[in-house]
Parts: C-alpha cells; structure tokens; sequence
C-alpha cells in the first residue's frame, strides 16, 4: 500500500515546535500531569500507584472501555476497542474496505478520512458544503452520491475544518440515508461535546444505526493529545472484532500509563469539558470582535462546533505565501488551506488555547502593518 504525504501533520511537524505563538492547533488547552492526577479518585489513585508496565489487554483495559460505554446510551464495553484517533480511522479504514469498494466522504477534511481508503483502491466520491450557506453540507448532495455498492460513509462533525455542525434533523436524516443504502457509518466525532450552543450536541452515531461506528477521544475536547488515547465504539461487533484483528499489526496493545490517566479524564469529564468549553466560548466571542475589526482583510463563518474555524482570506490569492510570511516574520502559525487540497484563499484557525487572545493581538498588529 503506498499512500500520499499527509500535507497537515507534515506542516506542523515543520512549525508547531518551532513557532511561538501558534493559531493553528485544533485541541484545547493542554492539562498537566499533575493537574489531571490530582483529579483521580480513590480507586483511580491505586490502579496509577500499583501500575506495572507490561503489555495490556489488547482492546484496551476493561475498567476503561467500562468508562468509554458509559458515555454512550446504546453501546457496551464489548462493544468498544481502545486505539491513538489516527489509529482507529487507519485501523477501521484497512480491515473494513477492499479495493473496489465504493466510499464517500465529508471534504475538505482530515486527510487520512479519504486518503486511506483511496489508497486502498475504493473508489471515493466527496460530499462538498456550501461556504454561502454557512458551510452546510445539504443532505440532499449525500443521497446524491450514495450508490447501491456505497460501503462505507464517513463523516465529521463538529466537521474540521469549518466548525460546522448540522441540525439534529439534518443528522438523523444523514444517518437515515447511510442506513437506507446499508452502507457501514463510519463517524469521526472528536470534536463532539464542543458545541457553541446549549443543547446542540448530536447523538453519537453508533446509539442511532447498528453499523454505525463513532470515533472519539481525549485528544480534543479534554486536552489531553499526548495521552494518544481515542476509542471506537459500535454495536456491530462482527467489524470490531475484524478491527482488533488488524491492531495486531499496529500497536497490539494501547500504551498502560495512557489507560489509567483515560480512566481519570473519563471520570472527571464533565469538570474536564465545562472548563474547555468556557473557554471555547470565551475565545468565540473574542474572535466575533477580532474579525468585526479585520473583516476587510478576513471573512469568518462562525462555527457551530469544535475548537477551529476556516476563514477566507481576502487580502491575497495565495494563502500558502499568506501563512509563509506570517510564520515568518510574526512567528505566528496559521494553517494554509492547501494542506486541505483546498485552494488558496482559506486558512484554518485553532481557538481553543489560553493564550488566543495574546495572539491574536499580534494578528492583528501584524495585518494592520502588512496590508493597511
Ligand atoms: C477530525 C479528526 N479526526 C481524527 C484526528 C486524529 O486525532 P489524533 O491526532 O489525536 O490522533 C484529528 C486530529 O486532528 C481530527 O481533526
């Protein structure tokens, strides 16, 4: 299998340890160790004090995927398989698709969502938003390239990198359609329980369809990526069985300090979300005025959800230089919508750290001396 460069990561691996002030990033402010320590409970103390380093349970520890089903209405621990995110879509994506096979996918987005499977040689159509329409994606376009050989359906809402999220209705609807076509319903849900509005949190998509398979983690919402813990979790246990067949080929097993540090998180995740989604909200409405005042050279469409945006830039044709120079001379890193395959007039921008408004102070400065 021979599969193109992944064009986001190779761009951070390039500027996000070397850039100071970084607007780019799509998690939240990341907890300290001990910060999160602190949090565990009697329980959770012991299993981190008595911890001994072997090889763990391949699925992941049981006391963690018990934590994982809880979170769900529809889903039990046999039904969930512990993995790093990225893992679980190359995991899913390798041990469910044959070439051939017909995929549809959410674009632009995470590139592995569609590259994997092309790679593999399925056939892949692309449902597209509209930017006019608040990035919509109009599920009438799905059903328009669903086929009766549509294997799989993968999705991503909160989507990266619009921050669009659909309406309940839209959703079901969604979900109806993949049934309908029998297709298996693959849906990246990282950036879930992040959402603008009160209420607006979609269900997942493995409590709503049996052949759904919902993706999620801790690196996002819960600002714990260096934990590299994500999760599957579905009813359809046939495809999680063909899934942790495959992970003997990855990792076998997930890392033992990660899985009692997720059980901790997992444990404390409504203090853990609360606290990021206030500053979700904070850094919202601090952008609402940084793009009021820089709406000659930035056009926003506010998210719905999620921690990332995708403004159009105005003020040049070709963001790649745009982002170049900015990292260049401010120190600052944006991320060029090339890295998307999608053109050149959009950047993505990241507001779920501490420090946004210090940075974007300095945007500011820096567009105010550049381009007026
Ligand atoms: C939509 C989406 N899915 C999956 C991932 C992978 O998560 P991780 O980097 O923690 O493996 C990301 C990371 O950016 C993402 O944005």
């Amino acid at each position: 299998m021979r599969i193109p460069r992944f064009e986001l990561e190779r761009y951070f691996a390039r500027h996000e340890f070397s850039a100071r002030y970084l607007l780019a990033c799509s998690d939240c402010e990341p907890l300290s160790m001990a910060e999160l320590v602190s949090m565990a409970d009697h329980d959770a103390g012991e299993l981190w004090q008595s911890l001994r380093l072997g090889y763990t349970e391949s699925a992941g520890h049981p006391t963690l995927r018990a934590e994982i089903a809880r979170a769900y209405e529809r889903i039990d621990p046999a039904g969930v398989i512990v993995a790093a995110p990225e893992e679980c879509i190359f995991l899913a994506m390798t041990s469910l698709l044959a070439p051939g096979d017909h995929v549809v996918c959410t674009f632009p987005g995470y590139q592995s969502l569609f590259e994997i499977a092309r790679s593999i040689g399925c056939e892949v159509s692309f449902w597209e938003p509209d930017e006019e329409n608040s990035w919509r994606f109009d599920p009438d376009k799905l059903a328009g390239l669903l086929r009766e050989s549509t294997r799989l359906v993968a999705l991503n809402f909160p989507h990266n990198p619009t921050g669009y999220l659909p309406s309940a209705s839209d959703f079901a609807e969604v979900v109806g359609l993949v049934r309908d076509a029998g297709a298996i319903l693959l849906s990246d849900e990282m950036y879930r329980h992040l959402e603008v509005e009160e209420d607006a949190t979609l269900p997942a998509a493995c409590d709503l369809y049996d052949r759904a398979i919902s993706l999620s983690g801790l690196s996002k919402v819960y600002g714990l990526p260096g934990l590299r813990l994500g999760w599957l979790a579905t009813r359809d246990l046939e495809a999680l069985e063909r899934i942790g067949e495959m992970k003997d080929y990855t990792t076998i097993c997930h890392s033992a300090p990660s899985e009692i540090l997720g059980i901790i998180a997992l444990r404390n995740r409504v203090a853990i979300i609360e606290g990021q989604l206030a500053r979700v909200r904070r850094n919202l409405a601090r952008l609402d005025a940084f793009f009021e005042e820089n709406g000659d050279c930035l056009r926003w469409t506010r998210p719905r959800g999620g921690s990332i945006g995708f403004p159009r830039v105005e003020c040049t044709d070709d963001t790649d230089r745009f982002c170049a120079e900015l990292v260049e001379d401010a120190d600052i890193m944006l991320l060029p919508g090339s890295v998307f395959s999608y053109g050149k007039r959009h950047v993505r921008l990241g507001f779920g750290r501490e420090d946004l408004p210090e940075v974007l102070d300095r945007f500011g400065t820096y567009l105010a001396g550049r381009f007026r």
